[in-house]
């Protein structure tokens, strides 16, 4: 193994032990505990995992969650009085509305009627427009891109300058991240399914962020030698030697990669974990925006 593992575990643990000891000080100055509301509409289980594990974290670092479960029924009208008495009550600093929403809701609408100050997933059309333009600042970016960014800062790869690729362009995690990518003036290339000649242009990639969703498809000889290759993938795959009967993998063939990258991040252990420590930043934030 040539490259350098980016133990997104260990980073993860140190941003939420800054947001603990900051939530520490917020109760002994006597300030209100940072209060995040979840929203899960219907009842997709990789969705209810993601929230539980969100309101866990609330509750590890000192935090408030408020857990609202809407039917997978739930009119889009449900829906938008929900988030208005979320936007209304003074104890949710933050309101995450866990995505995808079910097909026959209008998820731009439910999106666009967050408080931006409780955008703490950053996807309001006003946060990302923001993150969009020059000289402008959103007030929260989201989660998974920033957690991206933040473990290149803290391998200590230079983003300025650099060629980056983005593979995938998806809202949730490949076009922010882009944006987060321009802002920080790397060259970005976004690449997706219709792509021509794939390998050729990640080849070019001083940094590549894989958030395309299909397992180990970024192969070894597709990475620049010593690149720094963020990998956001969560993927599937039988195993037989497992007692679950299958193991995670990414979206790059980490066994091949690993051989070329200059950095690389785990799968599990490298960006997963940054997501939650990065919404749990995010609603530290919230509150203390509100707090003014
Ligand atoms: N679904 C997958 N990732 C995310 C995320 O970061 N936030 C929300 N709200 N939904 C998601």
């Amino acid at each position: 193994m040539t490259a350098q593992l980016i133990d997104g575990k260990a980073i993860a643990r140190q941003v939420r032990e800054s947001v603990a000891a900051a939530v520490a000080k917020r109760a002994a100055d006597g300030k209100q505990a940072p209060g995040l509301a979840t929203v899960l509409v219907g009842d997709r289980v990789d969705s209810a995992t993601y929230v539980a594990s969100k309101q866990k974290a609330c509750q590890e670092l000192g935090m408030v969650s408020f857990h609202n479960q809407l039917p997978g029924d739930a009119t889009q009208e449900h829906v938008e009085d929900l988030v208005r008495r979320l936007n209304a009550d003074p104890q949710v600093n933050g309101i995450l509305v866990q995505l995808p929403l079910p097909a026959h809701l209008n998820e731009e609408r439910v999106l666009q009627l967050i408080n931006i100050e409780k955008d703490v997933d950053g996807f309001s059309p006003i946060n990302i427009g923001r993150l969009a333009q020059k000289g402008r600042e959103p007030l929260f970016v989201p989660c998974t891109p920033f957690g991206c960014i933040y473990l290149l800062e803290q391998a200590g790869v230079k983003i300025e300058g650099a060629n980056a690729v983005v593979l995938g362009r998806s809202n949730i995690v490949g076009m922010p991240a882009a944006l987060l990518l321009i802002s920080r003036n790397a060259t970005v290339t976004v690449c997706h399914s219709r792509t021509r000649d794939l390998p050729a242009v990640i080849r070019q990639a001083d940094i590549l962020i894989a958030a395309i969703g299909k397992a180990e498809m970024v192969r070894g000889d597709w990475i620049k030698p010593g690149a720094a290759v963020i990998d956001v993938g969560i993927n599937s795959r039988p195993d037989a030697t497992k007692k679950s009967g299958y193991r995670l993998v990414g979206d790059v063939n980490f066994e091949e990669a690993k051989e070329v990258a200059g950095f690389i991040t785990p799968v599990p252990g490298g960006v997963g974990p940054m997501t939650i420590a990065m919404l749990m930043k995010n609603t530290l934030r919230a509150a203390e925006i509100q707090d003014s």
